[in-house]
């Protein structure tokens, strides 16, 4: 090809990239083998869903990570996956009569106290549970993408317009972003429906298995669908497949959690777009391998 007619092509491709701002997210995963995301940012070699647990999924060379937001007493986002910080930090040590320990029951400053690493490793000792917007920072310094729960957002009124909130204060929720660098998902119907009626340029994903005649409704306002192993088939990839979401091209799906090479292989067999891993290295070489 001339060479002025391959500067005009690839203008026109970056053209089109932004003018559609989600189309490379909503392309993960179609040609070849799907994403492999970092579960928790990788818990099986880090505390989940910490700072380090950042910092070692990206010098492992991953990076899609996966996290949890949720809610402090006095309004402020952490990331965490329980609604108790009893299982991942020193909660009880330190706060011994304050059982159940839950994580809107404490203020921010409250949980910068706990040690969220020590459970996992001393190698860990003093590592924190972030702040939503010291996570986004860590992100962006090592350069990863970002698949977001809004997890138990049942206990969170407005959850979603906060977390938008501190994304946009982030810069993340720019085009070059919204591209190919973020997903926002929830098991909550409602949750997802209204981030995405919120801002319709992000990239959303329902968790969880909705029946194949529910799938229509579903694509109003979630780009992805993603169910758990145990429930997937290939047959359902293929339904989901078939089915359009809210920007025009076919939903794709993320399974979760996927630890081991045989079912890393069944899954990218039945035509998965991304599989989400606490053993990301696992799942990379299984689907080299395969
Ligand atoms: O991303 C899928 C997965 O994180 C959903 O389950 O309980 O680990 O948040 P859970
Ligand atoms: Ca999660």
């Amino acid at each position: 090809m001339h060479a002025r007619a391959v500067a005009a092509t690839t203008t026109a491709l970056l053209g089109a990239l932004l003018l559609s701002p989600t189309s490379e997210v909503r392309a993960a995963g179609t040609h070849g083998r799907p994403s492999v995301v970092a579960h928790r940012a990788g818990a099986a070699y880090a505390p989940e869903n910490t700072l380090p647990a950042l910092d070692k999924a990206a010098s492992l060379g991953f990076s899609w990570m996966e996290n949890d937001v949720q809610r402090t007493k006095d309004g402020e986002l952490v990331v965490i996956h329980d609604d108790s910080l009893r299982r991942t930090t020193d909660v009880e040590r330190v706060f011994p009569g304050r059982a159940p320990w839950k994580v809107k029951d404490f203020t921010a400053a409250e949980i910068a106290r706990l040690d969220a690493g020590s459970w996992f490793s001393p190698a860990y000792a003093g590592t924190r549970v972030p702040t939503l917007a010291q996570y986004m920072r860590r992100v962006e310094r090592d350069h990863e993408k970002l698949l977001l729960e809004v997890k138990n957002p049942e206990l969170y009124p407005g959850i979603e317009r906060q977390t938008l909130k501190v994304l946009s204060d982030q810069g993340w929720l720019d085009h070059r972003h919204l591209a190919d660098r973020l997903i926002v998902q929830s098991f909550s119907a409602g949750s997802v429906r209204t981030v995405h009626d919120l801002d319709p340029g992000i990239t959303t994903a329902l968790l969880g298995s909705p029946a194949v005649t529910d799938l229509p409704r579903c694509a109003g306002f979630a780009d992805l669908i993603n169910p758990s192993y145990g429930t997937l088939s290939a047959g359902y990839v293929s339904a989901v497949h078939a089915v359009r979401g809210p920007h025009g091209r076919p939903l794709k799906v993320f399974t979760w959690t996927i630890d081991d090479a045989a079912r890393a292989r069944t899954a990218a067999g039945y035509g998965v777009d991304g599989i989400i891993t606490d053993k990301p290295d696992v799942v990379r070489t299984a689907l080299t391998a395969a």
